[in-house]
């Protein structure tokens, strides 16, 4: 939560002034950050949970365990639709934290909750 909050800081959210933070553990203790991109055609922006995952499996990692999701509302903010799409064929049924930046009370789910029946490799 701590390292979400700090990606957080760094989230280029010019257009909707929303900034997310995430950070993403593997099951052996690396933590790799993410915070939501922008950009000025809107559609191709990138959220922090995605940034998160592809940083990591860029730099090689993997075995995910869970994920942190920080976001300046009142109301904790969970992955979007296509977020959790990725967060399953990446990461699989890991648990999702999600809090307010305040880092007031967290929410925990895991993945298979907030995305039943996934669509996946198995399907193809
Ligand atoms: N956003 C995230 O980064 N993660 C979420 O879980 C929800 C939405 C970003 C995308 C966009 O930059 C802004 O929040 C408003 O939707």
């Amino acid at each position: 939560m701590r390292l979400a909050r700090q990606a957080r800081r760094r989230a280029h959210a010019p257009h909707s002034g929303f900034k997310v933070g995430a950070a993403l553990r593997t099951a052996g203790g690396a933590i790799v950050t993410g915070c939501n991109i922008e950009n000025a055609t809107y559609g191709l922006t990138m959220c922090a949970e995605r940034v998160a995952v592809f940083k990591a499996v860029s730099e090689g990692l993997g075995g995910f365990s869970d994920i942190a999701v920080v976001a300046a509302s009142s109301r904790p903010t969970p992955p979007c639709g296509p977020c959790r799409q990725i967060l399953w064929e990446f990461c699989g049924n890991i648990a999702v934290h999600i809090a307010d930046v305040k880092g007031g009370a967290v929410t925990t789910l895991r993945l298979a909750e907030l995305l039943p029946l996934p669509f996946d490799g198995r399907n193809l």
